[in-house]
């Protein structure tokens, strides 16, 4: 099927700009720049792998559009669109921390259909393909069985406008949520924290101001290894909840 070639070409081209990614890790090549702020940067590395997938997916299949985050819209068809995070956790991967990874979603007629994740220095590689369920290195992924809210372990994000005050800081949701739960942890990429809730390494994850580049194939591989999704506080542009299905429900009652 159709799909399932898509999948492999966007396994293998996940794998390639991986590589790219760990050409610039812990270098002196980088090229750190800032964008809207000091917490808002982009890498010689973000750009390089972007780069290799614009072309990879625009030589396969020209008619296909993409969106990604340092070029935005490349408009051709309408059918295919392929959502993309050339690097997720610039942060972590500018600092030498080892959680980043590229991020492909293909959406066909808006819904999303396939999704891969590949952290190239951990060597985890997370896919999925719609009703097929999802995988980790090949092998399927299912949530963990946590239930009960004060044994989970569950991450968060600080938004890029963070200092612009309380509103957009996610500190009143931290306040409330901390004290609750075994561990609270912040990850640093968004897709990471998605997939690892898939996997059952975390049991539940909430962030407010993503975009579709973070979380576009997280989101399919998440739903597909059975855990929950959800969006809140539309005025932050994508802002979700996520978890196993109770723990899920739960955190929805405390963030906001
Ligand atoms: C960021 C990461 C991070 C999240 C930020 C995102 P980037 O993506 O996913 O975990 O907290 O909101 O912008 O900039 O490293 O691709
Ligand atoms: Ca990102
Ligand atoms: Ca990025």
């Amino acid at each position: 099927m159709f799909y399932n070639t898509l999948l492999l070409n966007a396994i293998s081209w996940a794998r390639e700009a991986g590589a790219v990614q760990l050409h610039y890790f812990r270098g002196n090549n980088l090229d750190i720049r800032t964008k809207l702020n000091d917490s808002d940067i982009v890498t010689a590395a973000d750009k390089a792998s972007e780069r290799l997938l614009i072309g990879r997916i625009l030589d396969a299949y020209p008619s296909h559009s993409i969106l990604t985050e340092e070029s935005g819209d490349i408009r051709h068809g309408n059918e295919y669109r392929w959502v993309i995070d050339p690097l997720d956790g610039t942060t972590n991967f500018s600092a030498g921390l080892p959680g980043f990874a590229v991020s492909i979603g293909i959406e066909h007629h808006g819904e999303t259909i396939a999704g891969v994740v590949f952290a190239p220095y951990i060597n985890e590689l997370f896919h999925a393909v719609k009703g097929q369920g999802a995988f980790l290195n090949g092998s399927p992924v299912r949530h963990s069985a946590k239930t009960d809210i004060a044994g989970a372990v569950i991450s968060t994000g600080y938004p890029v406008d963070k200092a612009s005050g309380a509103e957009a800081s996610n500190l009143d949701n931290i306040a409330r949520v901390m004290p609750l739960v075994r561990g609270l942890r912040s990850l640093g990429a968004a897709s990471l924290d998605l997939c690892y809730i898939a996997a059952g390494f975390l049991d539940g994850y909430w962030e407010t101001n993503l975009h579709l580049w973070d979380v576009s194939a997280a989101m399919l591989i998440l739903k597909e290894a059975g855990a929950e999704c959800s969006r809140f506080r539309s005025d932050r542009n994508i802002s979700i909840v996520a978890g196993t299905p109770v723990i899920h429900d739960r955190l929805r009652q405390l963030v906001s």
